[in-house]
């Protein structure tokens, strides 16, 4: 049995790491020992909780308002010390948070090979998104095997000279993830949600958290949804990030404002059934980049560039920056121009068909000999994953 260590500290990375997870354990040529940073606290406990993972081993590190130094350190020395590695024959990181390079930093201290999940993309430039680019690059770096969601996201990695036999495209596990929850909708859980799915208004869902957007960016925004929220057909429901550099710019900004609904963060599963309800995303989120065009939903950037240019080119996502102006116009272009949401709507999702857990557990098997060769993620299948049936969706923990 090979005993895979998986690493994970924020709310995105447990969504994306849960059908993995479940994958990994109910695998007989595998063992898992679920290493929890705890980056995040409430945001990761309740969506791990969601899905029925319970970590091994809980680091808790997240402090209000802590500096990236302090994080990574914290991390870093938090598995070393612990010895949280030891006897491992890998060990699994996601994406490109604070955990991913401490994570796999930890690895390479612990010579416990490194296993990157959602590996290769690039925006190419390391001030955005910051430092999430610079991370991801570094782990490219020292991982042994890169899961690559996209045809794209591996020409990056060969053009940055890693071997061709050392990745796979794998699809993103967050459709997986994302078609699972479709099956097992939850209700919104907010009172003032409650009539959300019978308004006749439409919805604009809409959040906001990265680091390039704190600050003034931040004002922008919430202008921008202030000014729109001025129009009486629409409903803007805002999940607010429980960082406080969020939440000293939004409450104040969009409180008390009729249409706008200002919610702390969801479960999954309510989540799950906003996007299913929402008409247009506007989010600086990377996870609604993908589940937007997964889902049919047409889905506006508030960045300048991203990594995820997949949809970009497929036409399901725009960049809009974060200009109050720029903002206004491209959401009441879609508002008032049918044609030009239903190009948007009816874009290829380009990020995964729901199989791309299947698909790196046979990447992981064949890169320790104990799995034939993987046939790779081709993207262009048009799937809703509201409508796909993908097994094992019964994970779920039943909260109301
Ligand atoms: C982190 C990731 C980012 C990811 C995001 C998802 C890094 C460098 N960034 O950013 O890539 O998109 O998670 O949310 O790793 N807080 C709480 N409770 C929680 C979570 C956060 O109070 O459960 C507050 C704390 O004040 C914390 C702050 O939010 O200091 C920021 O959290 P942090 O993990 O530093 O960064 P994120 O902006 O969440």
């Amino acid at each position: 049995m090979k005993n895979i260590g998986i690493i994970f500290g924020t709310r995105p990375e447990a969504v994306k790491f849960a059908p993995l997870i479940h994958a990994l354990n109910d695998d007989e040529r595998f063992g898992t020992r679920l290493i929890s940073t705890g980056q995040h606290r409430e945001m990761l406990d309740s969506t791990l909780a969601e899905f029925r993972i319970t970590p091994d081993i809980d680091l808790a590190i997240m402090r209000e308002g802590q500096s990236l130094s302090e994080v990574t350190h914290r991390i870093l020395e938090g598995l070393c010390a612990g010895r949280h590695l030891d006897g491992l024959d890998a060990v699994m990181v996601h994406g490109d948070t604070a955990t991913t390079l401490a994570g796999a930093l930890a690895g390479l201290h612990s010579q416990v090979p490194i296993i990157h999940v959602e590996a290769g993309l690039r925006s190419g430039s390391n001030d955005s998104p910051f430092p999430e680019e610079a991370n991801r690059k570094l782990v490219g770096q020292i991982a042994a095997l890169h899961l690559a969601p996209t045809p794209g996201n591996h020409a990056n990695l060969i053009r940055e000279g890693i071997k061709e036999s050392a990745i796979t495209v794998t699809g993103n596990t967050i459709v997986d993830a994302l078609a699972w929850g479709m099956q097992n909708l939850h209700s919104y859980g907010s009172p003032v949600l409650a009539d959300l799915d019978t308004d006749p208004r439409r919805v604009i869902l809409a959040t906001t958290h990265r680091r390039e957007s704190h600050g003034q960016p931040m004002h922008e925004i919430a202008g921008a949804l202030a000014d729109i929220a001025r129009r009486d057909d629409v409903r803007i429901v805002v999940p607010l990030h429980l960082n406080p550099k969020v939440r000293s710019v939004m409450l104040p900004a969009l409180s008390g404002i009729a249409n706008v609904d200002l919610v702390d963060p969801l479960p999954y599963l309510s989540f799950c059934r906003l996007l299913r309800r929402a008409d247009v995303i506007v989010s600086d989120s990377s996870g609604a980049e993908e589940e937007g065009p997964a889902l049919g939903k047409p889905t506006l950037v508030l960045r300048d560039v991203t990594e995820r240019s997949e949809s970009l080119l497929t036409g399901s996502s725009r960049l809009v920056s974060r200009h109050r102006g720029q903002i206004v116009s491209e959401v009441e272009r879609l508002l008032d121009d049918p044609d030009a949401y239903a190009e948007m709507a009816h874009a290829i999702n380009p990020y995964g068909d729901g199989r791309a857990t299947e698909r790196s557990i046979a990447a992981i098997a064949n890169y320790f000999g104990i799995g034939p060769a993987v046939m790779p993620f081709v993207p262009g299948a048009d799937v809703i994953p509201g409508e796909m049936a993908i097994p094992g969706a019964d994970v779920f923990a039943s909260v109301a």
